[in-house]
């Protein structure tokens, strides 16, 4: 973590997540007061429980959160809710940067309510009053599986070939410590992958990787979580930071790890 200020006390919403966890190790290497919060540690941004109690002296808050729930009155509730909550304590607790991971591409993912809501929590960002970099990554190589559930029909996975830009969650850590460690952007910056992919092919490969029988059937007019995609709507900008992590490197450090399991376990 290149340029990054001194010691800093940064608390990480969400610190016990897919990102959070890799993301407070990593600040923690770099010798930064991590704090994880979420609620198994009694930090809850929609009820605002400990919340005053966590940002007490912080200086960058990272919220690398989820909603339980996608349905899309619960998700966008969530993000609202949450995000106005983080917000104000921050504010009045002085807060300095204000760190939110979101998702590449989102504003042309509208059909989906999951998007609605990440495009409501950017838009409360922005207009608030404190400092901020918003980070849009693109999907994890960890929700390959995920993204095979939801498409699937009995035996078959229908996925279009649309272009797909993915990276390993590690990376997404990264950067976004990275970021947070550095001074607010007061923008947004956009992290993906080092390969393109079609969807199709992507998730044949990670199925064939987990040894799930599924066959994956290429059909243009499938959705994605409900969305009809353009060819080109997941990709980043091309001024995007591009993580190192290969995705065949990736499934087989995986599976030596006796973790096709890792990528089984994310839904
Ligand atoms: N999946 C992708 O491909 C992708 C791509 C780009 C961006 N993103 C974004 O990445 C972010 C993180 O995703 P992830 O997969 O790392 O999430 P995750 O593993 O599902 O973790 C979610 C975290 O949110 C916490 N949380 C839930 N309700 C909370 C509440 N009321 N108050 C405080 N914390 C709460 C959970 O805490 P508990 O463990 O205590 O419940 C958990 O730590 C999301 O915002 C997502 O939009 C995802």
């Amino acid at each position: 973590m290149k340029n990054e200020k001194s010691m800093m006390k940064i608390v990480v919403i969400g610190g016990s997540g897919l990102i959070g966890s890799k993301l407070v190790t990593k600040l923690r290497e770099h010798g930064h007061q991590a704090v994880a919060a979420s609620p198994n540690t009694g930090v809850n941004t929609v009820t605002g429980e400990g919340l005053e109690e966590v940002l007490e002296g912080v200086s960058v808050v990272v919220d690398v959160s989820n909603s339980p729930s996608w349905e899309d009155a619960a998700v966008m509730k969530f993000f609202e809710t949450s995000t106005r909550n983080l917000l104000a304590s921050e504010a009045a607790k002085g807060v300095e940067h204000h760190v939110a991971l979101s998702v590449v591409g989102s504003e042309r993912l509208l059909e989906s309510g999951y998007f609605r809501a990440k495009i409501a929590q950017e838009n409360l960002i922005k207009g608030s009053s404190i400092p901020y970099s918003i980070v849009r990554a693109t999907q994890f190589f960890e929700f390959v599986k995920g993204i095979a559930d939801f498409s699937t029909d009995g035996n078959k996975v229908l996925l279009p070939p649309a272009l797909i830009q993915p990276m390993a969650a590690d990376d997404v850590a990264s950067a976004v410590g990275r970021i947070a460690v550095g001074a607010p952007v007061n923008g947004t910056v956009e992290v993906g992958g080092p390969e393109k992919f079609r969807l199709d092919e992507l998730i044949r490969r990670g199925l064939a990787a987990l040894k799930d029988p599924r066959e994956v059937v290429t059909d243009p007019h499938a959705r994605y979580y409900g969305i009809e995609l353009s060819e080109n709507a997941l990709l980043p900008q091309d001024d995007a930071r591009l993580g190192e992590t290969r995705f065949e490197d990736w499934l087989r450090r995986s599976a030596d790890k006796g973790g096709a399991r890792e990528i089984g376990q994310r839904t």
